[in-house]
C-alpha cells in the first residue's frame, strides 16, 4: 500500500499575502497559514497592529513579516508586492462594510464599499498574477467573498453586489490564469463574530440572529481553516473556480 502523504497541506516552502490581516478573520488565516508551514506577509493600512500579529505568529514559530496596504490604491498594491515579491498565495480578504436603508446610502458609501470589497481584491489579484506570470511561478488566489453574495439581507446594498462581484470576478480569473498554472477560489463565510459586524451579532438581537443559521451558532474562526488549507495547498491542485460556502447551513436556510 502506498503510504498517503504526511500532509497534503503543508505549505513549508510557500509564500502567502494576506490582505486585511490587522484584524478578524485575516489575521487568523495569516496565522493557520504560518502553522502550516507558510512564510506569510501579513497586509493591511494599521501597521502597528499588523507587526503585533507578526510578532505573536514568530513567537509560535511561524515565519511572517508587515507590510503597510491600501487595496484601494493601485500605487499601494504595487509598492507592497514590489517589497515582498508575488506570493505563492495571495488571500484577499480586506474588506468594509456599512448598514444603511438603500435611499440612504451616498456614492462616497458606495465607492468605500465596492473600491475595497471588489476593485481592490481585483486590483491585488490582477498585480499578484501579472508577477507570477513574468516568474512562470504557479499560485494560488484566494478571494474572500460572503453568503451575501448568494443571498440578501437588509441594509447591506453595496456590501452584497461587492461580493456577488467578487465570487464571479472569482470565476472570471479561474478560466482566464488556469493555462498560467494560477488556481483562483473563493471562500464565502457565514456570519463571524468580528469588527466588520460586533454590532449587529452580540447582545439579544445576536442571539435571535443565531436562531436563522441551522446549526444555531456563529462561525468560530477554526472552522474557516480546512477550507482555507485546502485552497491554499496541493490538497486542492485540480480545483479553480470554486467557491466554498462555510456557515453552518444558513444558504440553504430559508430564513
Ligand atoms: N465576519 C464575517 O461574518 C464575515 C462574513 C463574510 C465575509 N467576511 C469578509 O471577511 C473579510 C474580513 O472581514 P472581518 O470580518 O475579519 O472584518 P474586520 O475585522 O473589520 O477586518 C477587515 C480588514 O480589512 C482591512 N481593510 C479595510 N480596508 C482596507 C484597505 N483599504 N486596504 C487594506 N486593508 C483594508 C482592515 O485593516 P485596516 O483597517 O488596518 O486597513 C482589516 O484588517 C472581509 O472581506 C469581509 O467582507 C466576513
Amino acid at each position: 500500500m502506498t503510504a498517503f502523504p504526511q500532509s497534503l497541506f503543508d505549505l513549508s516552502g510557500r509564500t502567502a499575502l494576506v490582505t486585511g490581516a490587522s484584524s478578524g478573520l485575516g489575521q487568523h488565516f495569516a496565522q493557520t497559514l504560518a502553522r502550516a508551514g507558510a512564510e506569510v506577509v501579513l497586509a493591511a493600512r494599521s501597521v502597528d497592529k499588523l507587526e503585533a500579529a507578526v510578532q505573536g505568529i514568530r513567537q509560535a514559530g511561524g515565519k511572517a513579516s508587515a507590510v503597510s496596504l491600501d487595496v484601494t490604491d493601485r500605487d499601494s498594491v504595487c509598492a507592497a508586492l514590489d517589497a515582498v515579491g508575488a506570493p505563492d498565495i495571495l488571500v484577499n480578504n480586506a474588506g468594509v462594510s456599512g448598514t444603511k436603508r438603500p435611499l440612504d446610502y451616498t456614492d462616497a458609501d458606495w465607492d468605500w464599499v465596492l473600491d475595497t470589497d471588489l476593485k481592490g481584491a481585483w486590483m491585488t489579484a490582477q498585480e499578484t498574477a501579472r508577477r507570477l506570470v513574468a516568474a512562470r511561478r504557479p499560485g494560488s488566489l484566494i478571494n474572500i467573498t460572503s453568503i451575501l453574495a448568494s443571498r440578501v439581507t437588509g441594509l447591506l446594498t453595496p456590501y452584497a453586489a461587492a461580493k456577488a462581484g467578487l465570487s464571479h470576478l472569482t470565476r472570471a480569473l479561474a478560466l482566464e490564469l488556469a493555462r498560467y498554472q494560477i488556481r483562483v477560489n473563493s471562500i464565502a463565510p457565514g456570519y463571524f463574530i468580528t469588527g466588520i459586524n460586533r454590532e449587529q451579532l452580540t447582545g439579544e438581537e445576536g442571539e435571535k440572529f443565531k436562531l436563522r443559521i441551522p446549526t444555531r451558532r456563529f462561525g468560530e474562526y477554526p472552522d474557516l481553516d480546512g477550507p482555507l488549507l485546502l485552497l491554499a495547498s496541493d490538497a486542492g491542485r485540480h480545483m479553480t473556480g470554486a467557491e466554498l460556502v462555510v456557515d453552518g447551513g444558513h444558504l440553504v436556510s430559508a430564513l
